[in-house]
Order: structure tokens, then sequence, then C-alpha cells
């Protein structure tokens, strides 16, 4: 047993939705009374974390067994822990036995967070990995104040069931939410000072409410006066419709960015991690977006080193960077994943083969970056300032390109105001005030 927590802290690991759902956890918390607390410090350490690369099971254990000799050295006593996200999916009352923490609480599932942090301060069993259909959302506290740029989950889960990837099994299924609870929750963070919103879906471009498509709820959330940018993530090329291409070229909100994985350049490669799409049809696909919106900077997440692949597979690899011009990617190397079916292909890839790889694919992709930002130098755009800078009077804030600039100026946090792009820098831009 342990006495209920009355401080908290929670840390989150992985992508943009675990950030999201961390931030919405940490509501709940707040509207339990709680007070937020630093993790070494805390009465409820809430570790919120990700499976979909390396080695992140052991991470979490040996994240647990740090936070608990960290906690005993500065407090003197162990914080109650409870482990979320994917890993508390995949791994279940695994990590109870293990590890001995006092809840696990799936994706699906936060929102049943204050009863089972309840539950174990009574010394009960406190796991909940449901996947239950109605979501999570209608459970959830109202939001409180919200960064200028905020995350909307508007899509969970994935059906895709690519060969390497844990998210259809530690997520479910693909699910959206429904059209008017978004749109109120994009309403209340423009209320509470959201200027751009991020939304949010391991699938984001699958949303549907049957008769309607992601491009609908973009155009309807253009229609909120006080919201300026629209992006969303991360999207799958098949379900990149005409409309949501048009949406590019026809709604000025929509901002000019689209990260849009590809994985491999090569057919071969692509068709042994059933992405159902082809290197053709995904630069297609990219043709038809910049024939709506020229600007477009473009994004994606490449894998190496996917069983069986070969040096000439590779070598399509990073020649479908060179048609591409990507303005940014993300490349990783290929990580077994438990129970996936790529996890037992033969011909898995020595470690030494991948990291050459990689380094060869990270050069090319940070070579397109620093040529992407070299040809924005002397855009006049906007600049949504969000936090400040390292210097005195210095703020950083995003392009449409969505790059960081920074800027010396006596704006605030949350204003949008008119740049120009003075120079490049390898992972950010200067600018100065326009005009
Ligand atoms: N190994 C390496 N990278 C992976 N990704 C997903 N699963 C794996 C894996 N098993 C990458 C993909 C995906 C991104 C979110 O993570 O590139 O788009
Ligand atoms: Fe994973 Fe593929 Fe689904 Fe993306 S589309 S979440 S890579 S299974």
């Amino acid at each position: 047993m342990k006495p209920a927590p009355k401080t908290y802290a929670v840390k989150s690991f992985g992508c943009q939705m675990n950030v999201y759902d961390g931030d919405r956890m940490a509501e709940l918390m707040a509207a339990q009374g709680l007070t937020q607390a630093d993790p070494t410090e805390a009465d409820l350490v809430v570790l919120n974390t990700c499976h979909i690369r390396e080695r992140a099971t052991e991470k979490v254990y040996s994240d647990i067994g740090r936070l608990r000799k960290e906690a005993l050295r500065d407090i003197g006593r162990a914080p109650m822990i409870a482990v979320a996200g994917c890993v508390a999916q995949a791994e279940g009352a695994e990590i109870v036995r293990r590890a001995k923490v006092d809840v696990v609480v799936g994706p699906q599932a936060y929102h049943n967070l204050p009863e089972l942090v309840a539950r174990a301060a009574r010394g009960e069993s406190a796991l909940d990995t449901d996947m239950p259909v109605d979501m999570k959302f209608g459970h959830l506290p109202a939001r409180r104040r919200v960064p200028p740029s905020a995350f909307l989950t508007v899509q969970e889960g994935c059906d895709k069931f690519c060969t390497y990837c844990v998210v259809p099994y530690t997520r479910g299924a693909e699910v959206s939410r429904g059209w008017d609870q978004i749109v109120d929750e994009a309403k209340a963070l423009v209320d509470a000072g959201a200027r751009e919103l991020t939304l949010l879906g391991q699938n984001v471009n699958a949303w549907s409410d049957d008769t309607r498509g992601l491009h609908d709820l973009i155009a309807a959330l253009a229609e909120i006066p006080a919201l300026a940018r629209i992006r969303y993530t991360t999207s799958h090329p098949n379900d990149m419709t005409q409309g949501l291409i048009d949406a590019h070229g026809d709604i000025e909100k929509l901002m000019p960015f689209l990260h849009l994985p590809v994985q491999s350049g090569s057919d071969r490669v692509l068709q042994a991690m059933n992405r159902s799409h082809s290197r053709d049809s995904y630069l297609r696909i990219l043709d038809r977006v910049r024939a709506r919106r020229p600007d477009i900077a473009l994004s994606g997440d490449f894998i190496v080193g996917f069983p069986g692949e070969t040096d000439a597979d590779f070598e399509e690899t990073l020649s479908l960077v060179d048609a591409v011009g990507y303005a940014q990617a993300y490349s990783f190397k290929y990580s077994p994943r438990p129970g996936t079916p790529a996890a037992t292909m033969a011909e898995q890839i020595p470690e030494a083969v991948m990291d050459e790889r990689l380094q060869r694919l990270q050069a090319a992709l940070n070579r397109d970056q620093a040529a992407f930002n070299a040809a924005t130098v002397g855009r006049t755009c906007q600049l949504l300032l969000e936090r400040p800078g390292k210097l005195p009077g210095q703020l950083i804030g995003k392009s449409p390109w969505l790059q960081s600039v920074h800027l010396v100026s006596d704006a605030a946090i949350g204003d949008l105001v008119e740049v120009t792009l003075a120079e490049a820098g390898a992972n950010s831009m200067l600018g100065t005030l326009a005009g």
C-alpha cells in the first residue's frame, strides 16, 4: 500500500500522439487535485512509453529502476509508478510481475487512470489494457491553458499491418473520433490560446465518419476565426484522397507541409513490408500534391535494413530521396518487434550494414534539408512564435514549412508575425521582421 498521491509527473516517450496522451493524463491528474512535480520528487510518476523501436521494453525496465533509485536517494521513498503507452499495452501484467509497478494502463484506457491510482493506493491490482470501442475522449476533462501550437488527436490505431510494425497491436484498429467532439475540442483549444492545431492520428488521413473525410474536417476547422493554421500527421499514401490533395490548394489555413512516410524506395522491399503502395504510386501522389501546392514541404519516414534488403534495394531508396527532395525526414534502422511478421523473416541484416546504410541515407537527407532551407532564404512568410530562444530578446517560431526560425523581436509568444527568412542553418533559420 502507498498513500494516495498528492503530486504527479508524466514522462512521455516516442511519437506526438504520446505527447498528446501525456498532456491529457496530466490534465486528468490535475483535475483530481494533484499538483505537478519533478519526476524524482513526485508521489506518482506516469511513464508514457513507446514500443516502436530498439529495446523499448528493456529501456522501460531500466527507467523504472533508475527512477526508484533516484527517488530513494532524493526523498527517501519510491514513488507510485504507472506504466502507460504502448509498452504497457504490449507487456501488460508482465510489467507488474517483473518490475512490481503499481499501475499498468494502455493507450485506449488511460481515462481510467484516477480509478487505477486509487485502487493501487488501496493495495489492489490496477491493470487496464482494454481497448473499448467507445473512445476514452468522452471521459477526459476539459483542456487547460494550451501552447500556441497544440495537438488534437482525431484518429487512432491502424489497420495496415505493415510487417515490421507493432502499432496495429498496441494501438488497435483504426478508429475515428466523432466530428462534433473534434470540433468542440478544437474550439476549446483555440479559446485557451492555440493558434495552430496539428491533427494527430497513426493514420490521420484515414479519418472518416462514413460520409466525410479529413479534408472536410479541415475545411470546417478552418472556419474557426481565431485559428490561424492547421496541420496533420501522420499519413499513409493509400489514404491520400483527391479531396485532401485539393485541400492543399484550396484551404489557406492548411500549412504547406506533408509528412508522408514511404519507408523504402524499392518495390520488392515495399511488398515485403506489406505497404500496399509502390515507389511509383508514391511519387505520383507527391506530383499531384505539388501540382496543387507547388511550395509544399515534404517529409517522410524511412527504414533501412529491412530483412532481405539488398544493396540494390537500398540504392533505390537513395534514388527516391533524390527524386523527391525532402525538406526533412526521419530515418531508422530496422528493429525486429516481437510478434510482427518481419521479426521472423529470413535474411535479417547485420547491424554494421544497417549502420552504414543509415549514415548514407541521413547524409542525403541532411543535404536535401540544407538545400530546402537555402532555397527559402529571401522568402517573406508568417511565423508563429512558440517559445523563447536562448539569447535575450530571441524568440523561436515555425514557418509555414515547419522550419524553426529564430527571431529577435519584442513580439510575444503566440503572435503571428511577418518575417523574411534571412539565413539558413543546418536545422533552423534566422528571420528578420519584414517591412
Ligand atoms: N523498426 C524501425 N522503424 C520502425 N518504424 C516503425 N516500426 C519500425 C521498426 N520495427 C518507423 C517507421 C514509421 C515510424 C513511426 O517508425 O518508419 O513510419
Ligand atoms: Fe505501422 Fe504501417 Fe500502420 Fe504506419 S501504416 S502505423 S507503419 S502498420
